[in-house]
């Protein structure tokens, strides 16, 4: 977002508009990273309803470290939630992309 626009509700826009594409296309969940350094960022996606789940060390310029966010994203009315995920959506193991999940982290 350029600087100049932010703190206007666009980035929370695009991200909605993001969001409802993945839902209605079956995505329940979605994962993020972002720096460990970075405030706004961090308070953005906290704002939008994401949680962090655990950090990547280094990586960004293999000296900053990443932190790991996701958002469960509801099935938009009249969609059939996922039977196999029932009503407990937090995973419970890694999926070996390099994330160090921290499970008692809300
Ligand atoms: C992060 C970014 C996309 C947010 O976009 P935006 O259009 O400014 O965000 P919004 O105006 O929709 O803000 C929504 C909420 O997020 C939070 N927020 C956003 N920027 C914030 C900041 N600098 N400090 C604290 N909270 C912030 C606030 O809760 C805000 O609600 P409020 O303005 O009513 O207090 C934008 O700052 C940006 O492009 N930053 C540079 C690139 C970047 O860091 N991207 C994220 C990489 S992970």
């Amino acid at each position: 977002m350029a600087a100049e626009c932010r703190r206007s509700g666009l980035g929370t826009k695009l991200t909605v508009a993001a969001e409802n594409a993945l839902a209605v296309r079956g995505v329940r969940e979605v994962e993020l990273e972002t720096a460990i350094d970075n405030a706004a960022g961090i308070a953005f996606w906290t704002s939008r309803g994401y949680r962090t789940v655990g950090t990547i060390p280094r990586y960004y310029l293999n000296r900053v470290d990443a932190l790991c966010m996701t958002k469960f994203l509801p099935a938009p009315y009249g969609q059939l939630q996922n039977p196999s995920r029932g009503n407990c959506p937090w995973r419970e193991d890694s999926t070996g992309d390099g994330c160090n999940f921290l499970p008692n982290v809300a």
